[in-house]
């Protein structure tokens, strides 16, 4: 199957049948026993829809708006319901991306290029910012200035004392990934006002259910456009808005504040590239697929999800709090459960779960943090999170009577020392040469053990192996 190049074109039953064995391997994007990389509504008929929406305008391209007035108003159109959603008015103005973080790294170049006078412009995050802007401060040449955050949340004295006169963006998350707690927006947004510096919400994660949690009564801050002070905000309509990957918003209070956002080259003998985002040719159909899935699911249909979502982190918050050997590490206020160990090994406690049907995401130790486990709660949790507390109960009696890893001596390692043979043969002595990435606790407590940059230069390293041409 892995020749795409074959001599004769394949008969396409045969390719679809290929890509469904294909995908057997994958985790479950449906079921609620999963909790990173997918958000699933559990809507009949929606993978339906978002499919053939998708395939109406996957030939589309988005280089030219006035070529495709259609993607055009369809942009329009999920760009002014995001800006409906988080507190945008008339001035408000945005741009559909392809991701979280292709939002995030136009924010930080907005900001730096509104500032050429600059000539060593700084980002400023609290450091639980997601690491979408340490690429773009990397991409963008950018300084990075990362404030530690007190009980998990950004501090606003801290962030003050921080600015500098060549700050051009200071950020804050709405909520956090890691952690799904909110930082203290209004807060920051003042200190931004005040010096005068563009201040950017990633509201990547939860900018799509904040708002119905809030007026399903959770006691969450202000957070939005609708405060002074928040210059541009970004929202993943492929995460909480439940569309197909490939689309988030990026909204700037006015139109001055995105100009800088937009690229234009005249100077060469073809067409005058004018971009907005950092993809010029770009598909339309996830934008299409985006725009079914929001006029499908409506106003009430987003309600009703994240009070599904809000009961089952209750659920499971509750389960992991009757559990012995483990904690809740984060105040469960918004989709994410987060937990720390009581006395089991929490690699092994995630394989555990894993061979219970429950994948969850481990976190590696980082500064003050210790490791933990992170759960994505979406709404199709709802069915299955009454079976959680059981399941975890029996994972940790599992876990303990495996005991904790124990790795033998290794040898001190740097990121200079990192050569393909020695990943190929620490990826065969950890069983991983197969492909199975089934029981990860060995690899997680290396991984955990190492500091940040020998942890990137292992796991580069990795995935380049991984990433192999096959040559059919
Ligand atoms: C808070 C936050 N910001 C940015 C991103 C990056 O989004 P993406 O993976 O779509 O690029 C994520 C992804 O989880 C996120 O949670």
């Amino acid at each position: 199957m892995t020749d795409a190049l074959p001599e004769k074109g394949v008969p396409g039953e045969q390719i679809l049948a290929e890509l469904q064995e294909l995908r057997a391997g994958d985790l479950p994007t449906h079921g609620g026993r999963l909790f990173a990389y997918v958000y699933d509504p559990a809507l009949d008929g929606l993978d339906a829809l978002a499919r053939a929406a998708h395939a109406t305008s996957a030939h589309v391209n988005g280089l030219d708006p006035t070529a495709f007035p259609s993607l055009l108003a369809m942009e329009n159109a999920l760009v002014g319901a995001t800006a409906r959603l988080l507190g945008g008015g008339p001035a408000t103005v945005g741009s559909v991306t392809g991701g979280g973080t292709e939002s995030l790294i136009l924010a930080v170049k907005a900001a730096r290029d509104a500032h050429p006078d600059i000539r060593s412009p700084r980002l400023l995050v609290p450091s639980t910012a997601h690491a979408a802007f340490a690429k773009a401060a990397h991409y963008l040449r950018v300084e990075f200035d990362v404030v530690p955050v007190t009980d998990l949340r950004a501090d606003p004295r801290a962030m003050a004392a921080a600015v500098t006169p060549d700050t051009v963006l200071i950020a804050a998350s709405a909520p956090s990934y890691a952690h799904g707690v909110v930082d203290p927006i209004p807060e920051i947004a003042a200190i931004a006002a005040e010096r005068g510096v563009r201040f950017h919400v990633d509201a990547c994660f939860g900018g799509w259910i904040l708002p119905y949690l809030r007026r399903l009564g959770a006691d969450l801050p202000d957070f939005d456009l609708s405060v002074p002070g928040v210059t541009s905000i970004s929202a993943d309509l492929h995460k909480y808005a439940y569309a197909p990957k490939g689309v988030s918003i990026l909204l700037h209070a006015s139109e001055e504040l995105r100009r800088p956002q937009y690229f234009a080259h005249a100077d060469w003998p073809g067409y005058t590239m004018i971009n907005p985002v950092i993809s010029s040719t770009r598909s339309g159909g996830p934008i299409a697929a985006a725009y079914a899935t929001l006029r499908s699911i409506g106003d009430t249909g987003y309600l009703d999800l994240a009070r599904k979502t809000r009961e089952s982190v209750a659920v499971l918050a509750a389960a992991v709090e009757a559990t012995d050997g483990v904690r809740l590490y984060a105040p469960t206020e918004t989709s994410v459960v987060c937990l720390a160990s009581d006395g089991v090994d929490l690699f092994v406690l995630a394989d555990e779960l894993a061979a219970r049907g429950w994948h969850t995401q481990p976190q590696m130790a980082h500064a003050d943090h210790p490791p933990t486990i992170h759960l994505t709660v979406t709404a199709a949790v709802h069915a299955t999170a009454a079976s959680f507390a059981p399941d975890l109960a029996d994972a940790v009696a599992a876990a303990r009577s495996r005991g904790p890893i124990e790795l033998p001596p290794l040898p001190p390692l740097t990121p200079e020392m990192i050569t393909p043979e020695l990943i190929a043969s620490l990826a065969e002595g950890l069983g991983l040469g197969a492909g199975d990435f089934t029981r990860m606790a060995a690899v997680n407590t290396i991984l955990n053990a190492a500091p940040p940059a020998l942890r990137e230069a292992l796991l580069t390293g990795f995935l380049s192996l991984l990433q192999r041409p096959v040559f059919g």
